[in-house]
């Protein structure tokens, strides 16, 4: 198969451009072609017929440059650098600029909730989140998550309470959260794993039955809806990573959007140090601010969105064509009738699937394709929480069969169909069972 394509990301070089690279043909509202990031060559003309074709035994590897799951998107070059000369004009860098406000409003009015309240990163946008609902004791959460989810809540002296999720959906499972509720349980964090909605009406149900308070951690989810709403209005507050590796991101950043006026004045003080005004600290408070920087990538990248998803979903629909024909790989599904981000490729590999789950990765990775076995092993795998609950996969079953299972594939603006079809070739020989 000849493999040729554009790929786009951080810093890495390409063989030559000799003319022969496409380049994605996206546009903008404005008709402009739209420059992502720079060409980079990754034709290959690598054919993968059997296991001797293959990287790991001693074959070249399909693509010349890593492939990663998260390669930024970035959205129109000339627009994000005049808001950056803008900022250098004006000298206001930081502190509630006027960037970071415009921003707010976008997203707000974008997410459709009354608030948005802009931050560094999600990490901390959950702390802020966690404190200014004031939670403490024990708060219920999925161990199938990136790690933040959980070290938000330590990092108060919270005490994280893995519950188990769903094995169709990879979120929380409402009875498995029913079941670790105690005398101490303040609240209930959702997470919208993979951008697909958390089962919000049946955790609304049991937090309301046994008045605790729920959030969602929306990091996955942007651009994406419930019942046709957008996530972002669910719960008492939501939040948001704009990290570079997410579908929409500010270099780094973050958002609590809310719809409790009280709420988000609380945590406009907490991002601020409590500062109320000059010389005036009415609130323990930190820096959780967002830069103007941060926030012109933001505005310009919003301009962008839709560009960026209409890319995840092409590619997601080729990766779905093409894995559709190996028995034993199964790709999840979303709701197409809600909108999706398509951020995310995941794959299931199944138990009479040939090759191991670890072992396709070692082999994705010799072709210099960087797949990620995401969220394995789970939180209750990792420190301080493997320490804590030594036999916390008891009553993870499922988080544990699905983080030994999933496999998640590179997208975004980098890839294009040829590409695609390489990478789905690999598995298509590991299917065979000969490596
Ligand atoms: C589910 C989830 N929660 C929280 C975070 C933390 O966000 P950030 O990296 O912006 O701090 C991330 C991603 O990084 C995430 O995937």
């Amino acid at each position: 198969m000849k493999v040729k394509g554009v790929v786009t990301g951080l810093g890495v070089a390409g063989g030559a451009n000799d003319g022969s690279l496409k380049r994605i043909g996206v546009r903008n509202s404005d008709g402009a072609s739209m420059k992502l990031v720079r060409d980079v060559d990754v034709t290959s003309d690598k054919i993968i017929r059997s296991a001797a074709d293959l990287a790991i035994n001693g074959a070249p590897p399909m693509f010349a440059e890593p492939i990663h799951v998260g390669r930024p998107n970035i959205g129109d070059h000339k627009r994000f650098l005049q808001r950056a000369s803008n900022i250098l004009d004006s000298g206001w860098l930081s502190n509630n600029g006027p960037i970071a406000q415009e921003f707010e409003q976008r997203i707000a009015s974008f997410l459709g909730v009354k608030h948005c309240v802009a931050m560094c990163n999600g990490t901390i946008a959950l702390e802020i989140a966690t404190r200014a609902l004031e939670l403490k004791g024990e708060v219920i959460v999925p161990s199938y998550t990136f790690i933040a989810t959980a070290h938000a809540l330590q990092w108060q002296e919270i005490t994280p309470i893995f519950a188990d999720i769903d094995p169709a959906t990879h979120n929380l499972d409402p009875a498995a959260v029913w079941r670790m509720i105690t005398p101490r349980t303040t609240g209930i964090i959702g997470v919208h794993l993979w951008g697909r909605a958390s089962p919000v009406k049946e955790l609304e149900a049991i937090a309301r039955e046994h008045n605790l308070r729920l959030m969602f951690d929306a990091s996955h989810g942007f651009g994406c809806s419930l019942n046709g709403e957008l996530l972002g209005g669910f719960g008492e507050c939501e939040v948001f990573s704009f990290h570079a590796t997410k579908v929409f991101n500010t270099f780094e950043g973050g958002a609590v959007v809310t719809n409790n006026d009280t709420l988000a004045e609380k945590m406009r003080l907490m991002r601020n140090f409590g500062f109320s005004g000059y010389d005036n600290v009415i609130y323990p408070g930190t820096n959780g601010k967002m830069s103007e920087i941060a926030a012109a990538m933001g505005l310009t990248n919003l301009e962008d969105l839709d560009d960026f998803v209409a890319i995840n979903r092409r590619n997601y629909q080729c990766y779905r064509d093409a894995i559709a024909s190996i028995p034993g790989l199964s790709m999840l599904e979303y709701d197409e009738s809600e909108r999706n981000n398509y951020q995310y490729v995941v794959v299931e590999v199944a138990p009479y699937f040939p090759i191991a789950r670890d072992r396709i990765v070692e082999i994705l990775h010799a072709e210099n394709v960087l797949a990620r076995k995401y969220f394995w092993p789970g939180c209750h795998n990792m420190e301080p929480y493997r320490s804590y609950y030594p036999h916390a996969e008891l009553v993870l079953p499922n988080t544990k069969r699905v983080s030994d299972r999933v496999v998640v594939l590179p997208t975004g603006s980098a890839l294009q169909g040829d590409a695609i079809r390489g990478i789905v070739s690999i598995l298509g020989v590991l299917a065979s069972g000969k490596v």
